[in-house]
């Protein structure tokens, strides 16, 4: 359950949105579009517990600090974030997890290829070197590390935007997957990725409500 009372937020003096409100009941799965620049991210990060609010209220799953929010939300974002450490580390983040979980995760973000052909497998050190991973590489470790984690709240930026057609198909279908049971925000410039879901919002139309 995500709920977002008259939310505004700035970044110092540039205001990114006024009374923005948006309420999403558990197991829904909404998809936000609007155009570049209108805040899309933003508003993701602010959910996720990343960001404060300047004015208004965030409730996601009952708790309204931003550690405790934090922990109960897996984000892909737009621009992935690597940490110089294994691919292996990259997706579990410092937990312990079985490892029939971070196969199944790379066989779902259609790692499992690539890592085959690594001579140090999912223990490749992604230190200095994480600019020569592709930009499809680097998001398919962040979306194997959003399932990892295993979150009720799922939200997903442009989550398949450096993946090729064939990748793009095959993750989404692993995400709807592994989402049936889950909480999805799903912001995107592509509607035809956001097939199934329960409702597709505006930016525009969330703001000043
Ligand atoms: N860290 C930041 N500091 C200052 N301004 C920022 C920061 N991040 C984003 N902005 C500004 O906030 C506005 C909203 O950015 P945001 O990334 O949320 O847009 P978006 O809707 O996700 O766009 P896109 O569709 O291009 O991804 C933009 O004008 C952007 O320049
Ligand atoms: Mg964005």
């Amino acid at each position: 359950m995500i709920r977002l009372e008259k939310v505004s937020f700035s970044y110092d003096k540039q205001e990114i949105f006024r009374d923005l409100s948006l309420h999403v009941e558990k197991n829904e799965k909404v998809g936000i579009v609007g155009e570049s620049g209108c805040g899309k991210s933003t508003l993701l990060k602010l959910i996720a517990g990343l960001y404060l609010p300047s004015e208004g209220k965030i409730c996601v799953d009952g708790e309204t600090d931003p550690a405790r929010i934090s922990r109960k939300v897996s984000v892909v974002m737009q621009a992935p974030m690597l940490l110089p450490m294994t691919i292996m580390e990259n997706i579990t983040m410092g937990h312990e997890y079985p490892a029939e979980r971070i196969d199944r995760v790379c066989e779902e973000a259609q790692l499992s290829k690539w890592i085959g052909t690594l001579s140090e497998g999912i223990n490749t050190y992604l230190g200095d070197r994480s600019d020569e991973l592709s930009g499809g590489q680097a998001q398919r470790i962040a979306i194997a590390r959003a399932m990892c984690k295993d979150a009720q709240i799922i939200l997903l930026d442009e989550p398949t935007s450096a993946l090729d057609a064939e990748n793009t198909a095959a993750v989404l279908e692993a995400l709807r997957r592994y989402t049936v049971d889950k909480t999805v925000v799903h912001v995107t410039h592509r509607p035809e990725h956001l097939k199934g879901y329960d409702r597709i919002l505006k930016m525009e139309d969330l703001i000043g409500k």
